[in-house]
């Protein structure tokens, strides 16, 4: 299970979108759940990058669901309830689910907030799959998710960021490895780019 941590328009939704096609390419049964944008949306953003969603969704390879973050107390109870069967008769090895910060915001009350996280990771592992958690970073404070919760459940967290050069005022994207357990991982920061065939991470190149 690994968050994915950055700020609007870092491409998160496209770096989600782009673990589920390499899946599809293997061969792998995927499910993308959307709490923020429209499965249209989704569908048009992804053949934006040359990636077409239709033919695996009517060949039920992909599963794209849209929930309805104003219809939280079913939202949360069909994941609770259905999510773990679901993934599991779907077959699907990889699940996506963007954003958790939106689905944090139907709690108001901050233990109901870190429990349900915590049971959702665990659901999540039960199935065997491996998810990638979309995360909005804090204003304030860009290296920790706008919970705070996630990246402690979290197997791995990445943190998207675009920074600016303040000599050039050149926006550069950067990416890095916050955790990933179980592994020696390097801790530098990669430039990326999000191209026409999706995010490419320069990782010969040097930041600056
Ligand atoms: N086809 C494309 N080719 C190149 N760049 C693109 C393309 N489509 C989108 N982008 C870039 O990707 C950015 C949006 O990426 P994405 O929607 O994945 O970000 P996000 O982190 O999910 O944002 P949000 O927090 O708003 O959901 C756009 O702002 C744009 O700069
Ligand atoms: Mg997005």
């Amino acid at each position: 299970m690994v968050l994915l941590m950055g700020s609007f328009g870092t491409g998160k939704t496209t770096l989600g979108l782009q673990f589920l096609m390499e899946g599809l390419n293997e061969g792998e049964h995927c499910i993308f759940i959307s709490l923020e944008e429209d499965k249209d949306s989704v569908v048009k953003n992804a053949a934006s990058f040359g990636w077409d969603l239709k033919k695996p969704i009517t060949k039920k390879e992909l599963g794209l669901f849209k929930l309805e973050p104003s219809d939280a107390k079913t939202t949360i109870n069909r994941i609770k309830s259905e999510l773990p069967k679901f993934v599991k008769s779907f077959g699907a090895k990889r699940v996506v689910i963007d954003s958790v910060s939106l689905l944090n915001m139907m709690f108001s009350d901050e233990s109901e907030r870190r429990s349900n996280l915590f049971n959702l990771c665990q659901l999540l592992r039960t199935t065997g799959a491996t998810s990638i958690l979309t995360a909005e970073v804090k204003d304030e404070n860009p290296r920790s998710s706008r919970d705070g919760l996630a990246e402690y459940t979290a197997d791995g967290v990445l943190l998207l960021q675009s920074d600016e050069n303040r000599d050039s005022g050149e926006v550069q994207l950067t990416v890095r490895v916050l955790k990933m357990r179980r592994t020696t991982h390097s801790r530098r920061v990669k430039p990326y780019s999000i191209t026409d065939d999706g995010i490419v991470v320069h990782a010969g190149a040097e930041i600056f």
